[in-house]
């Protein structure tokens, strides 16, 4: 038997503004799967992971909420321990980047690399807004494309035009946090030295610790040239101060990957048979793993490598990189009701069911995962009901009521025992490269198997048979150790199926070595239903519950949503739909009776529309462009009749009338020709 490996792992560390939703997910389930695949093993794995509580984006968010950044970093963080602990992602530690062993790590690791040399200083000129007395980062400054003049647009880049510039160039640029007009200001900053360390990079990134793709994408960047790295921030800012340096404060990503450490330090100080030095030290013989999404791999092979190896520590073992989570082939959109927050799945799914979902889609490759909805139902009642706990479910009755529970000794199918034992360095091999599809396909491949043989055998049939009760126990048995088996590969998966498969098979916790066994004249527990199917309804549910407000902004086609963790993309356009789906649309024309101001809100009208047989109350989001309501009154729209009633902080909206244009005063409802009827169907 070989030495257990030591390893430690960490998952991104999730902002503290924002709640978890699938897209995050998607990465915490991954590395827990993994994780829990190595303890399965028998190697001494630890899982850390820590909110992300620093920046502007916390301390702004918690002046709006009317709260310290620190109390809004410990709602967020029993929020987020919550969701995680739900959806089985079993942390060994889950801390704070705004904790005293990151503080004082940080400062460790700046002061080594400050007086090794690899610290610049230098002046730089950035917009400072006058009223809130604070530089503004790039996404705090708006103005017009200096490009193609359109307004609003962010201090980096043009959404319409796609220009990309410097906040300088914005015409009329003004402050998105007071709207006041910022000015230009002198300030010291800090800078860490990356060209130092562009050696180390090149053979470091090439030397098995990243996926090809990603190493290909990071040759690109060291062949370019690296720059130096601005890493601090002035006052005022919700961080760490840089010692020695009053009113400078370390950039949140620069504290953020150390809280990996600081992660695991606290855990450390509360155990003491590990030692934070066996992990991170220079000589430290054990793995480390870093589980990211692909938007933050800058961060994870190039600045932080470089700034442990300045620093004096391990650098990691391996990036281990995942693409975005989309669902339904296209980036999560409010609108669609598929930005799923953890909550709102927990509150209709098991967690489960998702689990082995992203398993079954989940390869070693950067790719996106699509969380298809249809698909998800479909693949977990066919693969995890429909062929795993088929086989408990067809042979537990059997022995419980041929045998009191008894499950006898011997082998009824040795050439299908072997065939499960032989396939077992291949899921673990499939395993350890994090190729959990692979993993799946093969087990799945087993219990298909185990449920053919199971088929061809009949137990059912030779039950009513005379004399054969000798032959249904035995193939039962067997039936239960096949089941029993699949339970150990997947185990990492589904941790809960598991524990309840452990329960009625009356074991101990299985661990990945138990496979070679079989239980042989055992008693069996009562049998319990494992696992019930998903009802499409509850997918519905969950969707419906996780749809914005769409009557609000009656020209939504989208939102913009984190795709991986934390990155904004905006959706593509409307997706082509299938003539039945838009036959299903139920569209008329609709009287305006009255139209009125919302106390309150500052988007919607209250529309009492008129659609021939019946009256309806809808609330739309097109106040800014009719300030004076009553002038609607009397005119003809259109609306979408049967959309589901939502009910709003002001009543229920039963449908949504129909408009166009960008928003704001330039929104135009849409009308019929005169002639047209009130209820009146729009073919
Ligand atoms: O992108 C993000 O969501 C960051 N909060 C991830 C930080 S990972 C680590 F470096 F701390
Ligand atoms: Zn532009």
């Amino acid at each position: 038997m070989s030495e257990p490996r030591k390893i430690l792992v960490t998952s991104a560390l999730p902002y503290a503004n924002g709640s978890i939703h699938l897209g995050h997910m998607l990465e915490y389930i991954q590395t827990d799967m993994w994780v829990r695949f190595q303890k399965h093993r028998g190697n001494q794995c630890i899982y850390v992971c820590a909110d992300d509580a620093h920046g502007s984006a916390i301390m702004l968010r918690a002046e709006k909420e009317g709260i310290t950044p620190e109390q809004l970093i410990a709602n967020v963080q029993a929020e987020h321990s919550a969701d995680f602990a739900e959806f089985l992602v079993d942390f060994d530690n889950f801390h704070s980047t705004h904790a005293e062993e990151n503080r004082e790590l940080s400062s460790q690791i700046y002061l080594k690399l400050r007086d090794a040399g690899h610290i610049a200083q230098r002046s730089i000129t950035q917009y400072f807004d006058p009223e809130k007395k604070m530089f503004l980062a790039d996404r705090f400054i708006k103005g017009t494309c200096p490009k193609c003049g359109t307004e609003d647009q962010y201090g980096d880049n043009c959404e319409k035009c796609g220009a990309t510039y410097a906040p300088t160039d914005l015409k009329d640029p003004k402050s998105a946090i007071s709207g006041a007009t910022p000015v230009l200001k002198d300030s010291q900053h800090f800078f860490f030295k990356l060209p130092d360390f562009q050696n180390m990079l090149q053979t470091w990134t090439r030397s098995g610790t990243l996926q090809e793709a990603v190493a290909n994408k990071i040759a690109e960047w060291l062949d370019a040239g690296l720059q130096q790295w601005d890493i601090s921030r002035d006052a005022p800012y919700f961080g760490f101060e840089i010692p020695g340096e009053p009113g400078k404060y370390f950039y949140v990503w620069l504290d953020a990957p150390i809280g990996y450490m600081a992660s695991f330090k606290n855990l450390c100080n509360r155990t003491p048979e590990l030692d934070f030095d066996a992990f991170w030290g220079k000589d430290s013989t054990a793995e480390l793993y870093h589980f990211i999404g692909k938007d933050i791999v800058n961060f994870h092979a190039l600045f932080w490598p470089a700034m442990l190896e300045g620093a004096g520590f391990r650098k990691p073992t391996g990036i281990n990189v995942h693409g975005y989570l989309t669902v339904n082939g296209q980036k999560m959109s409010k609108s669609r009701g598929t930005f799923i927050k953890a909550r709102t799945y927990l509150d209709h799914l098991s967690p489960e069911y998702l689990r082995y979902y992203y398993a079954a889609k989940l390869s070693r490759g950067v790719d996106d995962l699509d969380l298809n909805l249809e698909d998800f139902v479909q693949k977990v009642n066919s693969d995890l009901v429909g062929k795993v706990v088929n086989i408990a479910s067809r042979c537990a009755g059997f022995i419980q009521k041929g045998n009191g529970g008894l499950l006898v000794a011997g082998n009824a199918a040795p050439e299908l025992t072997e065939a499960f034992l032989a396939a077992a360095p291949s899921i673990a091999e499939a395993y350890e490269a994090r190729d959990f599809a692979r993993a799946m396909r093969e087990i799945m491949g087993l219990a298909d198997r185990a449920n053919a043989w199971i088929a061809d055998k009949a137990p059912w049939s030779l039950n009513k048979q005379e004399g054969k009760q000798d032959e249904v126990q035995a193939i039962c048995a067997l039936g239960i150790n096949l089941f029993r088996q699949l339970v150990i590969f997947l185990k990492p998966v589904l941790p809960l199926l598991a524990a309840d498969a452990e329960a009625f098979l009356n074991v101990a916790p299985l661990t990945w070595n138990d496979h070679a066994t079989l239980l042989s004249n055992h008693q069996l527990n009562e049998f319990k239903p494992l696992m019930t199917r998903i009802d499409p309804v509850k997918v519905q549910a969950m969707s419906d519950a996780s749809k914005e407000d769409l009557t609000a902004s009656a020209t939504d086609t989208g939102d913009a949503a984190p795709a991986g963790n934390g990155e904004l993309v905006k959706d593509p356009l409307s997706p082509e739909v299938e003539f039945d789906t838009f036959a299903a649309v139920d569209l008329r024309v609709a009287l305006i009776l009255k139209a009125e101001h919302v106390e309150g809100a500052d988007k919607l009208l209250r529309l009492t529309l008129d659609i021939g047989d019946e009256q309806r109350n809808v609330f739309s989001g097109i106040k800014s462009a009719y300030p004076d309501p009553s002038k609607l009154n009397g005119r003809l729209t259109m609306m979408v009749a049967n959309l589901k009633p939502r009910k709003m902080k002001f009543g229920i909206s039963e449908g949504m009338v129909m408009a166009a244009g960008p928003g704001g005063e330039e929104i135009y409802l849409l009308s019929p020709d005169s002639g047209a009827k009130p209820g009146q169907r729009i073919k």
